[in-house]
């Protein structure tokens, strides 16, 4: 079995931090297996390199990224640098370029972790939130600057390919994953070009799965619902702002940003997928030592099922719900005090046990 090429891309803010504690478990992974074998290249790309050269990475960034398996990302964002730059020469760079128009982001109650809701049953529901187009798009401009009548254009794409990419990718992994139902979030009624298309189109491809059945639901009824029944859903697509909105909310139903994951996947493997954390750089905590790891962690085990490990990531996982089931080491966003380090090296210790008991 080849190696793996593994780019690590740290970033800013708690980004390094967390991202260390992601190959710790990675390496031990490979330390215990012998059919596992990774290997890492850090770029020191972000806010730090912005200062030094005058942008977030080298003209020739994404040719260097082309060449690896996955890239392992950790988060930017850094009050010296405005953070349209920050996202707009990193981020978005190598998801629109790399055709990573699947950002799956699962939203799952962990073993061990409360839910601030009474829920009726497991919350545990996969988000898959358009990545390339939409909302999040730089067509657009300002005129007038500084005029009273100064003006903002910004430009939502939404195109029937890329509706259909999505739409497909969600039925099929609720055919491939024995699901029922997929939910769309919408805004049809107020936004009635854009959203039309969509849901035309996501109707389109919901008639070629005739055992699923679709919901579609308005954003603003469907983030109520996400509070009310969120037990309720079992897949949902979203379009790039809107996805962006409920993860959070849905990571805020299932322990917060600390322990919520992601992936911005290519589906044809043109190009390397990148996996990250939902959350940011974290600025209010960074330095301290304590961001909590498990988002980072579990990115890396998404990481490794796109990789084609899916048993080792089921190891990572249920390594994070030993550790977080017996509950003494939890950094403080989930009421401990352990710090960044003890909560990687627990999970890494967890990991080992299991491996060699196997
Ligand atoms: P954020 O996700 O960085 O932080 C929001 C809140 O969650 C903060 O209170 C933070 O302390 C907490 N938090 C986040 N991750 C945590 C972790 N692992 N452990 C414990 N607590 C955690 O979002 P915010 O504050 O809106 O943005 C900060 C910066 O991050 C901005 O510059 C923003 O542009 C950038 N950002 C970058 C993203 C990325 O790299 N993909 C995504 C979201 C924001
Ligand atoms: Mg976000």
């Amino acid at each position: 079995m080849g190696e793996y090429k593994i780019a690590v891309i740290p970033g800013d803010g708690i980004g390094p931090d967390v991202t260390n504690e992601a190959i710790k478990v990675l390496e031990m992974l490979q330390k215990l297996d012998a059919t596992f074998k990774v290997s890492f290249q850090h770029f020191e790309w972000g806010s730090e390199y912005y200062l030094q050269h005058g942008e977030m990475m080298p003209k020739d960034g994404l040719d260097q990224l082309k060449e690896f398996d996955a890239i392992l990302f950790g988060a930017v964002g850094d009050a010296r640098v405005p953070d349209e730059v920050s996202i707009w020469q990193l981020i978005m760079p190598i998801r629109k370029q790399f055709q990573q128009y699947v950002n799956m982001r699962p939203i799952k109650q962990l073993a061990g972790i409360e839910s601030p809701l009474k829920n009726d049953g497991p919350i545990d529901f996969m988000v898959f939130r358009e990545n390339a187009e939409g909302e999040y798009s730089n067509i657009g401009g300002r005129l007038y600057n500084d005029h009273s009548q100064e003006l903002a254009i910004q430009n939502t794409v939404i195109t029937k390919q890329g509706v259909e990419r999505i739409a497909k990718y969600a039925f099929e992994y609720a055919l491939n994953n024995n699901k029922s139902k997929v939910t769309s979030a919408t805004k049809s009624n107020a936004i009635i070009h854009s959203m039309k298309l969509w849901d035309e189109v996501v109707e389109k491809v919901a008639s070629d799965y005739k055992g699923i059945e679709l919901e579609s639901n308005f954003i603003d009824a469907l983030a109520a619902y996400f509070v009310m029944r969120p037990e309720t859903f079992e897949v949902v697509i979203a379009s790039n702002l809107f996805g962006d909105i409920l993860t959070d909310l849905g990571a805020a139903l299932v322990g917060g940003l600390g322990v919520s994951p992601s992936g911005n996947i290519n589906p044809e493997r043109n190009y390397p997928s990148m996996f990250e954390a939902i959350h940011g750089s974290a600025p209010d905590i960074a330095g301290k030592g304590i961001a909590n790891p498990i988002a980072q962690i579990w990115s890396a085990a998404l990481m490794l099922e796109h990789l084609g490990r899916k048993d080792l990531a089921n190891a990572i996982v249920t390594s994070i719900e030993n550790v977080l089931q017996e509950g003494r080491i939890r950094t403080p966003d989930l009421g401990g005090n352990s710090t960044t380090e003890q909560v990687g090296d627990a999970i890494a210790e967890d990991v080992k046990s299991l491996l060699v008991t196997k």
